[in-house]
């Protein structure tokens, strides 16, 4: 089992107070801390060695281009993927959905063709989709989410027939938790021929992923919620898809030759990034990664498994609770949705903050879903590795009297 205390000192912001109250920090599902060496990793690459990439023939820039490759190779090695070529660094896992909707769909998809959702997408995994399909007379469909927060398996062979040319789902839903069955349907997919995406923006950070393993043709994640600093996304994608995609952002670096009237693409994986990108971000996601890979994925995953049913356990005995998703922490991550009675989520994330406990209250990002669940917003405690037992307890302990407040008040 990991040391969370001890990973909580390279944390310096959770010995924070806040209200007077030392922080529990579980709004990890929204954005993560970062450990000094991810902030160490920043200071030096600016200290030491900054520089643009790629262009230059001088030591700073040939130091910062080795530092920034060296974070694609450790990114692929990390997820598993054949070749560093593969991994295209975006902003966040938003922008590399968009890439795929422009470069792929836009060339791929046709009139009447149909695109396979899941009812528990993040809005990044669906206004994209929505966009192509008015632009180009597109169908989306939808695998339902069933009573207790999982996909309607038993659905899926029907929605794969007709017209479906991509399926585009979360492998961990940050409203529910759920870890979705995506390698069953990337097998069903392929079948037919149909290429998955996998959104791992809240799977990739908890738990071990693996590209070949799960054989999904493209993988979307954000460095920020795994350590690193924001502006850094990863694209995943198998070559051959990437060679006949055609670029997203033009301009600087993606080409290979220009001429006035017309120009060639650089090969992968830089066709696909324009511009002098976020170097320094970049190199300080490496540091993440070393961080993760340091403690251990699988380590990660039992630690949260451990948190967060020890959560649903006390939250079950508190009456007038309704927890949303899997009650069984092994089909689920470390997010936790909750309402407590008619108490508004943002009065207790409010009633929650005086306590020093950062939640989330809101849709989430999950609009469909919210309507889906009946509810226009939940609170949701999210864990991550530096997380402990005692905080979890925290959490309830300040739930309980969270409602004790609110049964008072409504009684007045
Ligand atoms: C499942 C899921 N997909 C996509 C995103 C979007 O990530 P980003 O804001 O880093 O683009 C999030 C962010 O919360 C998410 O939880």
């Amino acid at each position: 089992m990991l040391d969370a205390k001890k990973i909580r000192e390279d944390f310096p912001i959770l010995k924070r107070r806040v209200n007077d109250k030392p922080l529990v920090y579980l709004d990890n599902a929204a954005t993560s801390q970062k450990p000094l060496q991810v902030v160490q990793a920043l200071a030096d690459y600016y200290t030491l060695h900054n520089a643009n990439i790629h262009r230059g023939i001088h030591a700073l820039s040939e130091e910062s281009t080795a530092l920034y490759e060296g974070v694609r190779e450790k990114t692929a090695r990390f997820i598993g993927a054949p070749k560093p070529t593969m991994v295209i660094f975006t902003r966040n896992t938003t922008e590399s959905i968009n890439l795929v909707s422009h470069s792929w769909g836009l060339k791929h998809l046709r009139q009447g063709d149909e695109i396979l959702l899941t009812e528990m997408e993040h809005h990044s995994n669906l206004v994209p989709w929505q966009i192509l399909a008015q632009r180009k007379g597109l169908r989306l469909k939808f695998i339902p989410v069933v009573t207790d927060g999982r996909l309607d398996m038993g659905a899926v062979p029907g929605l794969l027939e007709g017209r479906t040319k991509l399926v585009s789902l979360t492998l961990m839903s940050n409203v529910l938790g759920t870890i979705n069955p995506v390698k069953e349907i990337i097998q069903m997919a392929h079948a037919k021929g149909i290429p998955v995406l996998v959104d791992g923006a809240q799977a990739v950070p908890h738990m071990p992923v693996n590209v070949v393993d799960l054989n999904c043709d493209f993988l979307a994640f954000s460095s920020h919620k795994m350590l690193g600093p924001t502006g850094v996304g990863v694209l995943y994608a198998k070559e051959a898809i990437l060679e006949e995609m055609d670029p997203f952002l033009s301009g600087g670096d993606m080409i290979k030759d220009v001429w006035l009237d017309h120009s060639t693409w650089n090969d992968l994986p830089w066709k696909f990034e324009a511009g002098t990108p976020n170097i320094a971000d970049v190199i300080a996601f490496g540091a993440a990664i070393d961080y993760l890979k340091g403690i251990g994925m699988p380590e990660i995953r039992a630690h949260e498994a451990e948190l967060t049913r020890t959560t649903l356990e006390k939250l079950r005995q508190v009456e007038g609770i309704t927890v949303y998703g899997p009650m069984d922490p092994a089909v689920r991550g470390g997010a936790v949705s909750f309402n407590v009675q008619d108490l508004h989520p943002h009065d207790l994330g409010q009633i929650l903050d005086d306590a020093g406990i950062a939640i989330r209250a809101g849709h989430h990002c999950c609009k469909p879903l919210m309507r889906k669940l009946g509810v226009v917003a939940t609170a949701r405690a999210s864990f991550y590795l530096y997380n402990t037992l005692e905080e979890a307890d925290l959490l309830v302990a300040a739930l309980r009297k969270a409602k004790e407040i609110f049964s008072v008040v409504s009684r007045r």
